[in-house]
């Protein structure tokens, strides 16, 4: 049986994938394939959902950073800022798309575990809202860019808990071995806060964790809570510091299939507020503003991808091939996670499901696959297929292997469809090369 996994996706009387009112056979027509399709309207009501609870439930102030690695272009940073999202940046060219969008960089954090030089200078001259620092090295050379500007730069210290969040149990070591922040088991966060305190032109506002992504349960991010604020109580006694802000990362999960959980976001930040608000009354604490950095759970569920059918091969006793026009190439999830997908022929969705095969890609490579397993009405060449709730981790990861050109990004809102980022020529393939 059919799951489409969400409200805007449904089956129109002609047997086609409707996506978020929107015939696909009909987009697929009209903006080619691969193409990426995403549902504005969801992606705003994602924004709004965490932008409303955390102001009902968190300290005044507490704010929602889009994490945009999970899908940079400039028209997404136009449309979380105008709902009153911060965003999360992991490097100078996310930097700079965003500020090439008009978002204002007072509300971003600038992440990453090594940022040269050359970004420290850049971010700090862009007039970035917050560093994530990652280590020492990091904390001198901003404090130095900073003094160079003649500005005091915020920063908050990216520690690790030392949750494993796929076990949902607090290990003592699991922070350790980890190339980002500082462990605060082995006393190396208490040391670079210390340091953090010392140096003139680096304003400490807080403390940073992320405990991974795809998290179904909230208990990992209730038991982060607890080891976060233990910890500033401790930097509050032992250096008379108080951190007011606590960025707890990202980390929700969504549905890919429909055996996957529904994660509700109101509920999760209701009960991590109840927990930050007890554990901080109990340690003796001023409750911090809140940032969180959900990437995949405002972007992942709100787009699909569509492709073209090119051949049906079978293998008879062995399996099922169906090649598409697209692949690892603007999705390389399956080949380096085994990432589940649900797959549909967007062509013929009401009819019965017939064919169990191989989804493949056109990548001169045969670990090209989007997904294995997929049961689907059989198709014939120049049918489309969708792969459902791929607005995550998907174009922000695609690549020109094989000097594929990168697919188009479609904006859908109401009965608006725009180019958001236009399909890649193969004069931009050479581009670069001299
Ligand atoms: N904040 C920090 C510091 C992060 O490292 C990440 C994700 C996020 C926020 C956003 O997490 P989210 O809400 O999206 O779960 N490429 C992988 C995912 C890598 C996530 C890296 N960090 C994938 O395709 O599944």
């Amino acid at each position: 049986m059919l799951d489409l996994l969400y409200p805007d996706l449904s089956v129109g009387e002609n047997g086609h994938l409707y996506f978020a009112s929107f015939d696909t056979v009909a987009l697929a027509r009209e903006f080619g394939t691969p193409a990426m399709f995403i549902d504005e309207d969801r992606v705003r009501a994602h924004c709004r959902e965490y932008v409303c609870a955390m102001k009902k439930y968190l300290p005044a102030g507490s704010m929602p950073m889009f994490a945009s690695k999970a899908l940079s272009f400039k028209e997404i940073y136009r449309v979380v800022g105008s709902e009153g999202m911060g965003t999360d940046i992991v490097s100078p060219g996310e930097l700079y798309t965003a500020a090439a969008a008009g978002f204002d960089l007072k509300n971003a954090v600038f992440h990453g575990n090594n940022k040269t030089d050359a970004d420290i200078v850049y971010a700090v001259n862009s007039g970035i809202g917050y560093f994530a620092a990652d280590n020492a090295e990091e904390l001198y050379a901003v404090n130095s860019a900073a003094a160079r500007a003649g500005v005091r730069q915020k920063i908050l210290l990216r520690v690790t808990p030392g949750i494993d969040p796929h076990t949902h149990k607090k290990i003592s070591t699991g922070g350790v071995d980890s190339k980002f922040g500082a462990a605060i088991s082995t006393g190396d966060a208490e040391k670079l806060a210390s340091l953090a305190l010392s140096l003139g032109n680096i304003e400490l506002c807080g403390f940073h964790c992320h405990i991974g992504s795809q998290i179904f349960e909230v208990t990992p991010f209730i038991d982060a809570v607890d080891i976060m604020t233990s910890f500033i109580a401790r930097v509050k006694q032992e250096f008379g510091y108080s951190a007011h802000i606590l960025n707890l990362g990202g980390g929700f999960g969504v549905r890919y299939v429909k055996d996957d959980p529904s994660v509700s976001v109101t509920d999760n930040i209701r009960q991590i507020a109840s927990a930050l608000y007890d554990d901080c009354r109990d340690k003796g604490i001023d409750p911090p503003e809140v940032m969180l950095e959900p990437g995949r759970s405002i972007v992942a569920d709100a787009g699909i991808t569509l492709y073209t059918v090119g051949s049906v091969k079978e293998i008879p006793g062995v399996k099922n091939y169906v090649s598409v026009d697209g692949g690892m190439t603007d999705n390389p999830r399956y080949t380096l996670y085994q990432s589940a997908y649900t797959v549909v022929n967007a062509s013929a969705a009401a009819d019965r499901a017939d064919l169990e095969c191989t989804l493949c890609g056109r990548c001169c490579e045969s670990g090209d696959i989007l997904q294995e397993k997929v049961l689907i009405p059989r198709p014939s060449r120049g049918d489309i297929i969708a792969v459902l709730t791929t607005g995550a981790y998907n174009y922000s990861m695609a690549s020109n292997y094989n000097r594929i050109p990168r697919p188009p990004v479609v904006m859908l809102s109401g009965s608006n469809a725009r180019v958001a980022v236009r399909r890649e020529t193969y004069e931009d393939l050479v581009r670069c090369d001299l």
